[in-house]
């Protein structure tokens, strides 16, 4: 029960607060620009990317999220910036859209949450146009060992404390698995960041 209210009442709060640093928005300003044609946004938690869209570039948007309560936050952020988001309430497992539709996949923050990453590529192969791209900016496995070693250790408690976000996945491998090829791929540490969860690796990716 006390699990339930975090997740309910506190724990989109602090996904909020938590994404919405300098750096991060730093970040977000380098990807989400470039999303444009049919969009759709897995994990779009409270909305923070909203406001980075490019109006004139995007023609529909759909934002895929498990939780209702961030989805609430989302569409009020949409409502905000005068953009019409199209909300799907669900895990990106099953993603509830015809294939082959969607020019622009855009996943910021949440490859790190979701359990079933490799059914959640595959939808997301599903539902892309074949020339279609993927943008995404992510934190992951870092590659110093000691920093490693710490985000190893500290994942299980970090997971259960934030709402199952992993600080270890190495993100290019999971994205290359999936039968993706990166178009762009750059890391670093986000600036006045903890680097056990500031590796950052970001870029467009297709099929
Ligand atoms: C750290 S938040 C990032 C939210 C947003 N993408 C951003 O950049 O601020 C992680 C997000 O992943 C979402 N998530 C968890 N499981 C998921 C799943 N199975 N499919 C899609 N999103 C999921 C969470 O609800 C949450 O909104």
């Amino acid at each position: 029960m006390i699990k339930k209210a975090y997740e309910k009442y506190l724990l989109p709060k602090l996904l909020d607060k938590c994404c919405s640093t300098k750096p991060i928005n730093y970040q977000r300003n380098k990807i989400v620009p470039n999303a444009k044609g049919t969009v759709l946004e897995i994990g779009i938690g409270s909305g923070l990317n909203i406001p980075f869209y490019n109006k004139r570039e995007i023609n529909k948007v759909y934002g895929l999220d498990p939780s209702a309560e961030l989805c609430e936050m989302a569409i009020k952020t949409a409502k905000d910036n005068q953009i019409d988001v199209n909300i799907l309430i669900n895990g990106a497992e099953e993603i509830k859209l015809a294939s082959n539709t969607i020019d622009s996949v855009l996943i910021t923050y949440t490859l790190c949450s979701i359990p079933n990453f490799n059914d959640a590529l595959k939808e997301i192969k599903r539902v892309m146009k074949s020339d279609g791209n993927i943008f995404f900016c992510e934190h992951g496995i870092a590659p110093d060992p000691k920093i490693k070693k710490w985000q190893n250790r500290i994942n299980p408690l970090w997971s259960k404390l934030f709402g199952g976000c992993n600080i270890n996945r190495d993100i290019p491998f999971i994205i290359n698995e999936a039968g993706f090829e990166f178009k762009s791929l750059q890391q670093m540490y986000l600036p006045s960041t903890p680097k056990i969860v500031g590796y950052n690796y970001w870029g467009v990716a297709s099929i």
